[in-house]
């Protein structure tokens, strides 16, 4: 067995300049700040500028990282990317992102696990570094959804947003408990709730795929609602169980930023009291595998989560996947 662990050495991240507020919203679709902030806890959003994709935020984020970790991209092992809004299909976004911040050569490749991604990818990452194949790994969260929503349609266009969020993982020293460990799944049968059906092998773009908007994303929020505030308490209690952890020992939860209601609702099923709960959906609306690394560095400069505390990260979304960590900062 390996006695190698790995921990978050440093966060960075980027989101554009542009802020939408919710009165923004309500001057083009049948919406309102009222609605809007009282069924989500959403305000505002950033929104990247046309031509900007998500290897620009991603690659911005992961200047940050590496700065604030003293670390240069030639020293980078692994580069692993989760987007549901990737530049493209292929090549990777990741690939993308290397080139951009000057790690040519290293190991790069995206991962596809929509708003669980991120989760996803850190466990990835652990085991690369826990198993010793790799000493340094980026992890970003990189998302533009702008661009994969239907503008037109008021059930999901007022809820996500954009940005990137990036993170480093090392191996810990001696005695640092970093990385404790994952909780992840997947159920298949919900995969029609949250998707976004055109331009893949199933649905190639055609003029119908056009016409018929199956490139945008959709959803069946009620059903994602339902899922979700029962995955983040399941997976949560699981994963606190197999390691030996209570509730009342988790310093800081950071949740997956979809929906303020479900964030409470999930809080309160778990028994974790609001002082514990991070958020930062407010400013940012959902910004999928972004959302995590944007509420870890938030909740770092504010003195929210420091060194020792005991931190409970939850994602959901699309698979229907979910993913929980527990790790010590
Ligand atoms: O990253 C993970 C993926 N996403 C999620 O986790 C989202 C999960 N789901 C949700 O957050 C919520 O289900 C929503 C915020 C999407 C919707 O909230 P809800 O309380 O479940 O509303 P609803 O879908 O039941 O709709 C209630 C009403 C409907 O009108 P009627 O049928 O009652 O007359 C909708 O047409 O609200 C209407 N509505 C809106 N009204 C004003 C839906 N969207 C809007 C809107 N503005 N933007």
């Amino acid at each position: 067995m390996s006695s190698r662990r790995a921990k978050i050495s440093a966060v960075g991240t980027f989101v554009p300049q542009r802020v939408v507020t919710n009165d923004d919203l309500s001057l083009e679709l049948d919406t309102s700040d009222e609605w809007i902030s009282t069924r989500t806890g959403i305000r505002e959003r950033r929104i990247a500028e046309n031509g900007e994709a998500a290897s620009d935020l991603g690659a911005r984020a992961a200047r940050r990282v590496l700065e604030a970790a003293g670390v240069a991209p030639g020293e980078l092992d692994l580069i692993i990317v989760a987007s549901l809004s990737p530049d493209m299909l292929f090549p990777s976004t990741a690939s993308l992102i290397s080139g951009a911040i000057g790690a040519e050569g290293t190991a790069a490749f995206d991962l596809s696990a929509a708003c669980t991604g991120f989760i996803y990818a850190l466990s990835v990452a652990n085991a690369f570094i826990v198993s010793g194949q790799a000493d340094r790994v980026l992890v970003i969260g990189a998302e533009v959804v702008s661009k994969m929503i239907d503008w037109s349609d008021r059930a999901t266009a007022v809820l996500f947003g954009d940005g990137a969020g990036a993170v480093l993982l090392e191996p810990a020293a001696d005695g640092e408990e970093g990385i404790i460990g994952f909780d992840l799944g997947n159920d298949p049968a919900g995969a029609g709730e949250l998707s976004l059906p055109a331009g893949g092998s199933r649905l190639p773009a055609s003029e119908e795929t056009v016409a018929e908007r199956l490139h945008f994303l959709r959803m069946n929020g009620r059903e994602v609602f339902r899922f979700a505030t029962r995955v983040i308490q399941a997976s949560s209690s699981q994963l606190l169980e197999r390691s030996g952890h209570r509730v009342e020992d988790v310093d800081i939860f950071v949740p997956h930023q979809a929906n303020i209601r479900i964030i409470d609702a999930a809080a309160r099923k778990l028994g974790i009291p609001p002082e514990k709960v991070f958020s930062n959906l407010e400013r940012y609306g959902n910004t999928s595998c972004a959302s995590i690394p944007l509420c870890l560095d938030e909740a770092e400069r504010e003195g929210r989560l420091k060194k020792g505390d005991l931190v409970l990260m939850v994602g959901f979304g699309g698979g229907l996947s979910w993913g929980s960590c527990l790790m010590r900062w």
